[in-house]
């Protein structure tokens, strides 16, 4: 067999994640990911991390299997800080089912950390983010707004603690709203990270080949996301977001700027975003509800014609 014969999804459409046909019946998937701290306590930070190397994986429905730990530490730090930050990446690799198999260490300047993650899939089963169908609803699984939080909490605004909830959804896994996802059966799905909410809904309807329009007042913001970002809180990454997507969004009267840059904030570790059939949609909110996926909004609906093209009102 030649080997890219085995691959079934690699780099062509922005995926989540490479997947590659071992047999019939089996698929490994594979993805890597790596931030410097946003937030200051060193297990947090291992915790929130290593839910995001892993949400890759669940975004495309695979389950992970084993885990390799990429460390960039500062000595000058304190080796017990790095063990915390490994000891709190571990955590979140157990409750997944994985296991950390080894990892690579390097000195570095600013600290980073993440994971390499493999995982397997049934190789017709796996859920991509580019088949997304016209009239499907969209479903997202987590609030948005940690960018301008975590701009807040270096700015020394605001402290981790009063910013709890946010963080206790970053470090959440995305595996239970993976396993609802599968239970119901639906058409796309991707995670949201650094390109913002828009911006991974823009890859979405992009490889679909189809628009959508999405509902501002619906979609789930975290606490005090609006007061930070009023005072130009917002991070850098919001406005190269908003120039990758261009001018493929078109907001109505009613979306003011503020809402608008959170639509473009950078998250973190960030909810699945999932395109279900209507008719399978309330199924699927049940399901997130009895797998205590503490978020599932129908944040708005697949279109057809110009694809990749985004309203929102
Ligand atoms: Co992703
Ligand atoms: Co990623």
């Amino acid at each position: 067999m030649k080997k890219a014969e085995g691959l079934l999804r690699g780099i062509e459409n922005s995926e989540d994640a490479a997947v590659y046909r071992l047999t019939d019946e089996l698929a490994i998937v594979q993805t890597v990911d790596f931030f410097t701290p946003i937030v200051n306590d060193p297990c947090l930070f291992g915790q929130v991390a290593a839910a995001n190397s892993l949400s890759d994986i669940y975004a495309m429905g695979a389950d992970p299997l084993t885990a390799m730990n990429l460390v960039m530490f500062n000595p000058e730090i304190g080796l017990d800080v790095l063990q915390e930050i490994i000891l709190g990446g571990r955590d979140k690799v157990e409750e997944s089912g994985a296991v950390v198999v080894g990892g690579h260490t390097v000195e570095d300047k600013e600290p980073k950390y993440g994971l390499s993650v493999t995982g397997v899939v049934h190789p017709d089963k796996f859920i991509t983010n580019s088949n997304a169908k016209i009239g499907d609803k969209l479903v997202l699984t987590k609030p948005i707004g940690m960018g301008v939080l975590a701009t807040a909490l270096k700015g020394e605004l605001v402290e981790e603690k009063d910013i709890m909830g946010a963080i206790d959804s970053i470090r959440t896994l995305n595996k239970n709203a993976s396993l609802a996802m599968r239970k119901v059966g639906v058409n796309a799905c991707t995670d949201i990270t650094g390109f913002g909410l828009l911006g991974h809904l823009m890859e979405m309807l992009i490889g679909s080949g189809v628009s959508a329009v999405i509902q501002s007042e619906v979609i789930p913001v975290f606490d005090r996301v609006f007061e930070f970002a009023e005072t130009g809180l917002v991070p850098g990454g919001a406005f190269s977001n908003r120039k990758y997507v261009g001018n493929q969004v078109k907001f109505g009267q009613g979306v003011n700027d503020i809402t608008q840059d959170i639509l473009f904030d950078p998250q973190t570790s960030g909810g699945l975003l999932i395109s279900v059939s209507k008719e399978r949609c309330d199924d699927l909110v049940k399901e997130l509800e009895k797998e205590n996926v503490l978020i599932r909004a129908v944040i708005g609906q697949v279109l057809e014609g110009g694809a990749g093209t985004i309203k929102v009102i």
